[in-house]
């Protein structure tokens, strides 16, 4: 039998069948393996089952010399080095579809809460600061209406724009790499830079992925070219923010509020600055925590790690 390491304990709906198939070592505890830990689980590996938080480097990979798959648990995959699991031979899959609701619904929340103070407010009330009903407590702004930019107009960008064009009647804008026609005939979107983007959207919703040429897109000069009625959200990936900068711009009041699901590092730690605004609402990662979605993500997972033991191309491939 194949011999698989699963870096964390995953649906049933996925580990059943790969355990139906493989020799399974499953990591048991609620934190991820050290690179140490997981180097020393993966030798002797056919398979591996990674998660965001595991990084499959050139240096895990040389000590797995006999590894054929990794799986990551996830559609994002900066945590794996591509290029050398490619130059290995090493097939590479991810989850892609299953969590784009699950996501774009995390993103509306976030833009919710952040727009209309509800972290702040509903902290006020239960630590005793609702004192009464006042015409001008916690107002914050409104997103009927308003412009959309959406950084990014992949599967999870489209949901996101979908949801609040068809329920709250918002105009968007978008930045691609490639026109999305689509986008523009289903939700009128028009397809602008950057700059423009940033100048005129109400919202700000970021859902590039993460690589060397994204890593910090957000920083001052970003921020500096948005509205003061802004609010900014991120549900990607935490370093393509400069968190100083956005911190600076929240207590400055250059954007309204800001609403995040990723942040760097993760977790991040309880005296981060960032906790302490009153206009940042941050979730630890749960876009995609859904018990169907993670099924689903198990279900994809298991389809990738089954076809890459058997040496078939992997039906979610990243590097196939
Ligand atoms: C992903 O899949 O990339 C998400 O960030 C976690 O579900």
């Amino acid at each position: 039998m194949p011999r698989v390491f699963v870096a964390r304990r995953i649906p049933a709906a996925g580990l059943d069948r790969i355990a139906a198939a493989a020799d399974v070592d499953v990591w048991p505890d609620r934190l991820p393996p050290s690179p140490d830990q997981l180097r020393e689980r993966v030798r002797g590996c056919d398979g591996l089952v990674s998660l965001l938080t595991d990084r499959v480097d050139a240096a895990l990979l040389d000590a797995a010399p006999t590894l054929k798959v990794v799986s990551n648990f996830a559609v994002g995959f900066n945590n794996v080095d591509v290029p050398a699991c490619t130059a290995r031979g090493v097939r590479v899959g991810n989850t892609p579809g299953v969590l784009t609701d699950a996501t774009a619904d995390i993103a509306v929340t976030l833009m919710l809460a952040a727009a209309r103070r509800l972290g702040e407010s509903a902290t006020d009330a239960k630590e005793g600061r609702w004192l009464t009903w006042e015409p001008l407590g916690w107002l914050g702004q409104d997103l009927a209406g308003k412009t959309l930019g959406i950084v990014g107009m992949g599967r999870i960008g489209f949901a996101t724009a979908k949801r609040l064009h068809h329920g709250w009647g918002m105009k968007v804008l978008y930045t691609a790499r490639s026109a999305k026609p689509d986008a523009d005939r289903e939700l009128a979107a028009r397809r602008v830079e950057l700059d423009e983007l940033l100048r005129d959207s109400d919202y700000v919703s970021l859902h590039a992925d993460l690589n060397p040429t994204t890593k910090g897109l957000f920083g001052a000069d970003a921020f500096g070219k948005m509205k003061r009625t802004a609010v900014f959200v991120n549900t990607s990936r935490g370093p393509l923010v400069d968190q100083p900068a956005l911190a600076a711009a929240l207590r400055a009041g250059t954007i309204f509020a800001a609403g995040l699901d990723v942040t760097d590092p993760e977790p991040l730690p309880p005296d981060h600055e960032l906790y302490a605004l009153p206009n940042c609402v941050i979730a630890p990662h749960v876009a995609s925590a859904t018990v169907g979605t993670r099924d689903a993500m198990a279900n994809r997972c298991a389809d990738n790690l089954l076809a890459g033991l058997c040496g078939d191309p992997l039906p979610y491939p990243v590097n196939n």
